[in-house]
């Protein structure tokens, strides 16, 4: 738990720069489509929404910069990743952020605080996605909702995975997989878009 991420210091801060320059075309959009599903399948008030493997946390900055007034908290093992988040938070002058340390196998929070659990791109990097899901499960309040966006494998081009699976990808999912992994959860599916990133909307009991 809590170790720095596999990536090395050369690909985090590319990572983060050409991240930064997607923000409208990756964050925002998922920023309103989170907002949106939030609306739609939640019927009560949107307290604290939690971004697990936040990364540098331009989606939950995104997030509170289009709903001002909520919090959200980002989860991720990859110290560099916190600092980065915690910095882009003071350049992005919003209030409501924090960057906790931490991975979705053992998420840092108490049962049953979250409204909004949401992760983008990440799920493929966790260590066992069925206990990450069991964790989303225990830290949402009943009727709270999980948002997850990740990279399908079921439509990834054969050559593609099979570089990518020499690296540490091995946890891609399809949309059958993740689905599975979260009804086995306890969690009801409420939207799924099976795209070459499916997006997955599932409500916790
Ligand atoms: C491709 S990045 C995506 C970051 C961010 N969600 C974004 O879209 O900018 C994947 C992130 O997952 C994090 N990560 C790796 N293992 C994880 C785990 N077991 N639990 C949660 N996050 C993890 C990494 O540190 C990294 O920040």
């Amino acid at each position: 738990m809590t170790k720095d991420h596999e990536w090395s210091d050369e690909k985090v801060k590319s990572f983060v720069a050409s991240m930064e320059q997607k923000i409208d075309e990756r964050y925002t959009p998922f920023a309103q489509q989170i907002l949106q599903y939030s609306d739609q399948f939640h019927t009560n008030t949107v307290h604290l929404m939690i971004d697990i493997g936040c990364g540098p946390g331009f989606l939950g900055l995104e997030l509170l910069r289009l709903a001002p007034g909520k919090r959200v908290i980002g989860v991720d093992p990859d110290k560099r990743m916190i600092r980065i988040a915690q910095r882009k938070a003071v350049e992005y002058g919003v209030s409501g952020f924090e960057a906790r340390l931490g991975d979705a196998e053992q998420l840092p929070f108490d049962d049953g605080v979250g409204d909004i659990v949401v992760t983008l791109s990440a799920i493929h990097h966790w260590q066992h996605v069925p206990t990450g899901i069991r964790e989303v499960y225990r830290v949402l309040k009943a009727g709270g909702l999980f948002i997850g966006k990740d990279r399908n494998r079921a439509h990834r081009k054969k050559q593609r995975d099979a570089e990518h699976d020499q690296g540490k990808h091995l946890n891609g999912l399809t949309l059958n997989e993740i689905t599975t992994i979260l009804q086995e959860a306890g969690f009801k599916i409420r939207l799924a878009l099976d795209e070459a990133k499916y997006t997955i909307v599932a409500e916790r009991k």
